[in-house]
């Protein structure tokens, strides 16, 4: 997925740099913290550490190194998240039952795969290692993509908690949002997927063509100030602003806001990774599912962009660059979406990259001519190519090094603990007014 150049001392410096940063997001959790799991979708962070490390001992270090054992034969099983070619693992829904191996000793796998795999890059041979390298490579898009879940899942286990406990960061001053502009895009035939040399998942591929009618996309993203006018307007309680799915779910969940939001005398408070805070009118909405962006959309009179409008329009407005976008991704230590700011460098579009994963009107299909690697890395990313929506343009909680033009992020339709907020667009194919369509 990938012919960039690599080393065997530039591997193992990213190596070095990749698994340091994970351990550098745990250093603020106690091993207490470590070992929840406050719903289904959340891991505990003890296992995105295991995990991610399981993931080299598999793919780089079975069949690889000589004489290859596992560091504990159970581990295998324990910390396999969905590889079905591996072998049988332990059920996801259940990982905060696990208290051992604990996080100390978890760090002491961590510490024994690490020695094992910079010894196994020194050694190979060139061809081994070039062979090789392209499942080291995506071992560290893994660990960063893995990264991020550990912060959204350690939001969502601090947000059980009446302490209301601090993960890091302080909270932005109050701000008002700025007017929401538009950026038309002419549409036409356009190419969308990666190219070039860098890595991509399979998914992004291949590039290919697509039909655009002109369009136009909003250049910020949707506030909490406009999430609040929502609201006001009983946008939770009209059935007619919502897909027939999204209004069961609303109905049979109770949602009444988006997920970290709690009202508190009159006041909507948010649950943060910095505390609890008062909504902030001015930031980005977040926490918001498919359905309630699109429902959002509707109420708007406006709509989703699809995701090849939306790669379309960032390279139009030549922000192609995600790692020079200057972005609120996670290394500026925000964790938070921020205000959109005034437009820079001459680009139209603000917030392209990191404060909230952006959901897209497109279901998440392989691209046309799609087919995934042989072998167990083939599970990575085609066999959940069916009930997900894709979302573009990274978070704040998202490593720069894996924010990208073409990254099809997906999750599905009712997904609220990921930080996803809402673009609007407009133009192009026009929805049919009311009574148009029978
Ligand atoms: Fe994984």
């Amino acid at each position: 997925m990938s012919t960039s150049t690599w080393d065997a001392p530039s591997l193992t410096t990213r190596f070095d740099e990749v698994r340091a940063h994970t351990e550098r997001l745990a250093a603020p959790l106690s091993p207490e913290d470590q070992t929840v799991q406050s719903m289904p979708d959340v891991s505990p962070t003890k296992w995105h550490r295991a995990h991610v490390t399981w993931f080299f001992e598999t793919f780089v270090l079975d069949g690889n190194e000589p004489g290859f054992r596992p560091f504990q034969d159970r581990y295998w099983f324990l910390f396999n998240s969905y590889y079905e070619s591996v072998g049988p693992r332990y059920s996801r829904p259940d990982r905060g039952l696990v208290t051992r191996p604990g996080a100390h000793d978890v760090g002491l796998y961590r510490g024994n795969v690490d020695e094992r795999v910079r010894e196994l890059v020194a050694t190979l041979d060139e061809g081994a290692l070039e062979k090789l390298t392209a499942t080291i490579e995506l071992g560290f898009h893994h660990e960063q993509q893995h990264q991020e879940l550990l912060l959204m899942d350690i939001k969502h286990v601090l947000s059980r908690n009446p302490l209301e406990p601090v993960y890091a960061g302080r909270p932005h001053e109050p701000v008002e949002p700025d007017p929401m502009g538009w950026v038309e895009v002419e549409g036409g035939l356009v190419e969308v997927g990666h190219e070039g040399a860098g890595f991509s998942f399979d998914n992004e591929l291949p590039r290919h063509r697509q039909w655009l009618e002109p369009y136009r996309l909003a250049d910020r993203l949707v506030t909490n100030a406009e999430w609040l006018e929502f609201m006001a307007d009983g946008g939770y309680e009209r059935p007619e602003l919502w897909l027939s799915d999204g209004i069961a779910r609303v109905r049979a969940e109770g949602w009444r806001s988006p997920l970290y939001w709690v009202e508190h005398d009159g006041v909507w408070l948010e649950h943060t990774l910095h505390g609890t805070w008062p909504v902030n009118p001015g930031l980005p909405v977040g926490h918001v599912s498919f359905y309630e962006a699109e429902a959002f959309a509707t109420w708007a009179g406006k709509r989703l962009p699809t995701e090849g409008e939306w790669e379309h329009a960032v390279v139009a407005d030549g922000q192609a660059d995600a790692a020079h976008s200057g972005g609120n991704l996670a290394d500026l230590e925000h964790y938070h979406p921020g205000p959109a700011g005034p437009a820079c460098d001459g680009h139209r579009l603000r917030q392209v990259y990191g404060d909230c994963w952006e959901w897209t009107a497109s279901a998440y299909h392989p691209y046309p001519g799609f087919h995934p690697p042989a072998g167990a890395i083939g599970e990575y990313n085609g066999k959940f190519m069916s009930n997900q929506m894709v979302l573009r343009g990274g978070c704040a909680l998202t490593s720069p090094a894996h924010a990208r033009l073409t990254y099809r992020n997906f999750f599905p339709h009712g997904s609220r603990w990921a930080l996803t907020g809402v673009r609007l667009a407009d133009g192009g194919a026009p929805r049919p007014t009311p009574g148009e369509v029978a």
